[in-house]
């Protein structure tokens, strides 16, 4: 039997899938540092990653290893130059969360918007006396310009419910979409800058990679309206945490909302002390349905790339497709 390393706690049912083809080492406990990670990866054939660094550091450790499967859309802790060069495959979680990351956008943009967990705070903390006209005014949703950044299956989805809001839709992404996605969606393409000058709601939802590194700093915040909010569901490190949150004392944007974070879990302190943000612990895939689908979906990757069940040979989600059928070097 082939074995593998599952990383992370995970669903045991999945688990018990998992062993119907492999022998399986689980982490089910704290997150693994990295000698850790890399003696238990030394003897296995393939790992279930959600986050863990790979890399040719561990294909160095680990030479028998031939696939990791993230659980994850997003793979920026997969170098892909090290993957190719040993010929690993790597795989990913795309689809199965599009909607649920979609509704998480929106929940904690209008969340961010309508000063929803500021507000909470201060009634639980005991300070509401009175109804006041003035308490806690936010900014409208409905009618106003939304503007996405990284128009791919997460943003379209997330630009489709904006038609029920009556809202513009403005987006900037490394290329076009197709004109009828555009036309569906009633979304106009723009530039990085127009887009930051000119909408009322930002959200990110493109991918991290070293071109996307602070795609959002102290120059672009300082193009938003001062009306406007900034919701982060992407990755950390496409916002300059530091600036934003210097943005946000000095009411250079009225508010932002983030998922996710530069150097998570750990969050910047100077964020915490500012209340115009929404902080959530990177959830935004986050429901029973689609974690189960994230999680069967990477086990899924995982038996067809290691050449076990229905697919064997066959993964449904390869991020470096041209290394299947090679050997590991
Ligand atoms: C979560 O952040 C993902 O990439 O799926």
């Amino acid at each position: 039997m082939q074995k593998i390393l599952v990383a992370r706690p995970i669903f045991p049912d999945v688990i018990e899938r998992l062993k119907q083809y492999f022998e399986v080492d689980w982490n089910n406990g704290d997150v693994l540092g990295n000698d850790e990670l890399l003696a238990r990866l030394a003897d296995k054939d393939g790992a279930l990653t959600a986050g863990e660094p790979i890399g040719a550091a561990t294909f160095a450790a680990a030479p028998r290893l031939r696939v990791v499967a993230n659980m994850a859309v997003g793979y920026n802790n997969f170098d892909m130059a090290a993957f190719n060069a040993a010929y690993v495959l790597g795989t990913n979680t795309p689809d199965v969360l599009n909607e649920s990351t979609a509704d998480f956008g929106w929940a904690l943009m209008m969340a961010t918007a309508r000063r929803i967990a500021e507000s909470e705070h201060w009634l639980r903390a005991g300070h509401w006396k009175k109804w006041n006209y003035d308490s806690f005014l936010g900014a409208d949703v409905y009618g106003s310009t939304l503007g996405v950044i990284g128009m791919g299956r997460i943003g379209q989805a997330l630009a489709r419910r904006a038609r029920g809001f009556d809202m513009r839709v403005i987006y900037h992404n490394r290329s076009r979409v197709a004109p009828q996605i555009e036309a569906e969606l009633n979304a106009q393409y723009v530039s990085k800058e127009d887009l930051l000058k000119r909408a009322d709601h930002v959200v990110l939802v493109l991918p991290y990679s070293a071109a996307s590194h602070h795609t959002i700093g102290a120059a672009e915040l300082a193009l938003m309206k001062p009306t406007a909010t900034l919701t982060n569901i992407a990755r950390g490190g496409i916002v300059d945490d530091a600036a934003l949150a210097v943005a946000l004392r000095d009411g250079r944007i009225a508010a932002a909302g983030l998922d996710v974070y530069e150097g998570e879990p750990s969050v910047n302190p100077a964020l915490l002390t500012v209340p115009n943000v929404v902080l959530t612990p990177h959830i935004a895939s986050a429901t029973e349905t689609t974690r189960r689908a994230m999680a069967n979906l990477a086990a899924d990757n995982l038996i067809a790339g290691l050449g076990e069940g229905p697919r064997a040979g066959r993964p449904p989600n390869p991020v470096n497709p041209d290394v299947l059928g090679k050997a590991r070097s």
